[in-house]
């Protein structure tokens, strides 16, 4: 089959032939339809110091995905040939302290596909069925395919109750423009995101957010008096791994306020601790999604007619990989697509 391979440790990725993944009593055998593309595939492919240290060539790449099953080993009982499935992409031990008390989502020994096994930027993919999520409800393919970071949306968004809060997103990235959506539905009163990016904040503005705010430009505090705020914000999702984002973040939370942490930072680097202490923050760090229920969230979001439309700014046939991680570099687009089906 043809998968795209991480073949040589050097920058860049071969587009290859490969056998195809076996299956074991657990798994399922997946034909995949579309996949995300996602700035860990962009790591990868760049060879840079993360993925030097995290990754083992050869390695098919790629953990976004939404594909068909067609096989399922003989212990699966409710996944069947034919079924629209995504795929966690965290594989979990079973066996610490967290997995054992139904935890998952807290391993400490987590797998990721396409990074420490075998990906999804193929034909086929091979999955243990507890790490695959059926489609009972129709979905866009493109929305499906992008499940995963969808999935780190929905779970920073929900860590904290938003219904007429004020909530700062900081980095309007894919999944920044996801969760600014996702608080729109779920009742915060305002939502404002920040970007350096005018074309991603452009971006968030079709998601109906109550302000997308250029930080190159215009402060967070001049944010807050454009929409009326006289405390600071209740939650803040920070999305975008930036130092200057997360202290400006903790410079504008009212008291009391709590804020979520996706983004993730190339270096350690100083915040403001006693700020932290004295406005009485609390700080959550999010990795992953709850499984399986960040996807069921998910799945009934989209069914209550959360509209990500916006976010899937891309789509490409395999072939033209090249072009479709380029576009997915740029730092403009939204959510790039490649097409496996044809
Ligand atoms: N914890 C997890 O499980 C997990 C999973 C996926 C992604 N991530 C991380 O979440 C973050 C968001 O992912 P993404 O795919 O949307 O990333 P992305 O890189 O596409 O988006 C980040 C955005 O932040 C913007 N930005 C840069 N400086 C900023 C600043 N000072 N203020 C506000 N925004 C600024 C960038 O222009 C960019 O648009 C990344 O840091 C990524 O590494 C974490
Ligand atoms: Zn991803
Ligand atoms: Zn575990």
């Amino acid at each position: 089959m043809k998968a795209l391979v991480k073949q040589k440790a050097e920058p860049g990725l071969w587009l290859t032939d490969v056998p195809e993944p076996t299956i074991g009593p657990g798994d399922v055998l997946i034909k995949v339809l579309r996949t995300g593309i996602c700035g860990t595939d962009l790591h990868i492919r760049a060879w840079d110091g993360w993925a030097q240290q995290a990754v083992r060539t050869p390695l098919t790449v790629g953990h976004e995905f939404v594909g068909e099953v067609v096989e399922t080993g003989r212990d699966v009982a409710d996944i069947k040939p034919g079924d629209l499935v995504s795929g966690e992409g965290h594989l979990v031990c079973g066996s610490c302290r967290n997995c054992q008390a139904g935890r998952r989502h807290l391993c400490r020994a987590t797998v990721g596909l396409g990074v420490g096994r075998d990906g999804a930027f193929a034909e086929y993919v091979a999955l243990p069925a507890t790490n695959v999520w059926v489609h009972r409800v129709p979905v866009d393919l493109d929305i499906a395919a992008v499940f995963d970071p969808f999935g780190n949306a929905v779970h920073t968004a929900l860590s904290f109750p938003l219904v007429g809060e004020d909530v700062l997103i900081t980095g309007a990235g894919p999944i920044g423009i996801m969760a600014a959506a996702v608080a729109r539905h779920a009742g915060a009163r305002h939502v404002m995101i920040t970007d350096v990016s005018e074309q991603r904040l452009e971006l968030a503005r079709k998601v109906g957010v109550s302000l997308a705010l250029n930080v190159a430009h215009t402060s967070i505090e001049a944010g807050q008096r454009e929409l009326g705020l006289r405390e600071g914000f209740d939650v803040g999702l920070e999305m975008s791994g930036r130092p200057e984002a997360m202290r400006d973040m903790i410079g504008n939370m009212t008291h009391g306020g709590r804020i979520a942490v996706l983004g993730l930072a190339a270096e350690e680097f100083p915040v403001d601790w006693s700020r932290i202490v004295t406005s009485m923050i609390t700080i959550k760090g999010i990795y992953g999604r709850e499984m399986f229920e960040t996807w069921y969230a998910m799945s009934v979001l989209l069914e209550g007619g959360l509209d990500l439309a916006p976010v899937i700014t891309g789509r490409y046939p395999y072939q033209e990989f090249e072009t479709a991680f380029a576009d997915a570099a740029s730092g403009q687009s939204g959510k790039v697509i490649l097409d496996w089906s044809a």
